[in-house]
């Protein structure tokens, strides 16, 4: 399969360092390489993994080359990028983006377009970076009834709410997103992330997907992060709750919500813990209950991976039937045996409460070369005392020597309890 990256920024530069370096996983996966046939953008990348490709800044001549197959737009906006993607369309080649602002606004159109030319218009990337959100919802979830979605699907503003939010400190929603910006986790024009207006894209998308409707970004409402101050945090905290931001999309009779807005979440619920630039999408539905996804929801890794998930599906798409098999590599991997493989340990044991004892348990471990990440002993009654103990990682089988000699010792009571770490 041959592409055209369009736009060789952060998204750009990713995927083409993904194609590079996986380009065997790639190749067994998808059935196909996939070969970037030329990076069109405003200038010319002049290092990097884009360096080096045939480039050109019109824009408008890929979708005419015979030699592309797929048209990829990671140039973002709603103008240039549309003028790309429909005439790709148009071309009949199908088109891999990122680009949630462009599919919120004016997606219905796209893929009307796609269908006529009988295309298609791909868009993992544009929601939530690594997490297959849209294959969830068109895929895993095809045959549930969805009651209602909502995810922390903006890692700045997630960011600045955990960093405000953080006990001991008081610091201004300001304060932290200097700090975001220095960090790069913020733009340099966050506006779009604070405001709530990138949440809102996504979630007409999310909301579109999950109840079979038109994508109306127009009538999301919206609410940002920016009135949010260090009290809030506090009186949060003392009744039990952590300040989110969240997208929900929500069906209610024969009604839907379709909203993204700071809230009061409960600290045992599962988008509680979602903190940094993290994101999370929680998805109800009659069938399945609760479905969790969380990971990256952003970067040149992530979101670079969720393209070229995309055009791995596109191949697939043209193989057909088979394609769906299992990939199996040629020459397969060794299955190592239990005690061929590292962890650390848990070990209990039980002994005589006499001097010497901890020590000659020690030393029985250090024969072993096992060293000790934590160890403590508790009495118990009948002169009988718990050694616990974690190891550093080490060969499950060196373990369970030393545990077989430790448990010939004549201090040591019974069986010696053994947990791995993961
Ligand atoms: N960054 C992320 O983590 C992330 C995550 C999810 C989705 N996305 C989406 O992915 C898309 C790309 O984002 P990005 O972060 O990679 O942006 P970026 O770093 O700003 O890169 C955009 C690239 O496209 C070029 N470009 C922009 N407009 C152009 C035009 N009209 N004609 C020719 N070239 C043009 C830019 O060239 P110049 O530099 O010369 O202007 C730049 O090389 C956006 O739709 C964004 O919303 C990004």
């Amino acid at each position: 399969m041959k592409i055209a990256i369009c736009g060789a920024g952060t998204v750009g530069t990713g995927v083409a360092q993904i194609l590079h370096d996986n380009a065997d996983l790639i190749s067994l996966r998808g059935g196909e390489d996939i070969e970037i046939a030329v990076v069109a953008s405003r200038r010319r990348p002049l290092d990097g993994p884009l360096q080096g490709y045939e480039f050109t800044s019109d824009l408008s001549s890929v979708c005419e080359r015979s030699d592309v197959d797929v048209i990829v737009e990671l140039m973002g906006g709603t103008t240039d990028a549309k003028r790309l993607i429909e005439q790709a369309l148009k071309a009949g080649k199908s088109v891999v983006t990122a680009n949630k602002a462009l599919i919120a606004e004016h997606g219905d159109a796209l893929f009307d377009l796609a269908a006529e030319h009988k295309v298609s218009l791909k868009f993992e990337a544009a929601v939530a970076g690594s997490i297959p959100i849209i294959k969830v919802l068109r895929e895993s979830l095809a045959g549930a009834r969805i009651d209602w979605i909502a995810g922390i699907i903006n890692g700045t503003a997630n960011f600045i709410l955990t960093e405000m939010a953080s006990e001991g400190v008081s610091r201004s929603f300001e304060a932290v997103l200097a700090e975001a910006q220095s960090l790069g986790y913020a733009e340099a024009d966050p506006t779009f992330d604070i405001d709530g207006t990138d949440a809102a894209h996504k979630l007409t998308i999310l909301g579109a997907l999950a109840f079979n409707q038109p994508l109306r970004f127009d009538q999301v409402h919206i609410e940002g992060i920016t009135e949010i101050e260090p009290s809030d945090f506090k009186f949060a905290r003392a009744f039990g709750y952590r300040i989110k931001h969240l997208g929900v999309a929500r069906l209610l009779g024969a009604s839907l919500e379709m909203a993204v807005y700071p809230c009061f979440v409960a600290t045992s619920a599962i988008l509680s813990g979602i903190d940094g630039v993290l994101n999370g999408v929680l998805v109800s539905s009659d069938a399945a209950g609760e479905t969790f996804c969380s990971g990256a929801g952003a970067g040149a890794g992530p979101t670079g991976n969720a393209v070229v998930a995309d055009l791995i599906d596109l191949h697939r798409q043209v193989l057909g039937p088979g394609s769906d098999a299992l990939t199996r590599n040629d020459q397969p991997l060794k299955v190592l045996r239990p005690e061929e493989t590292k962890a650390g340990f848990y070990l209990r044991i039980t002994v005589e409460d006499r001097p010497g004892v901890m020590s000659a348990i020690t030393t029985v471990l250090a024969d072993f070369g096992i060293s000790l990440d934590k160890i403590l002993q508790e009495d118990a009654a009948n002169h009988c005392a718990t050694v616990a103990l974690v190891t550093d990682p080490i060969l499950q089988g060196v373990v369970e020597q030393a545990v077989a000699e430790l448990e010939q010792h004549d201090a040591v009571l019974g069986k010696i309890q053994k947990i791995r770490v993961f």
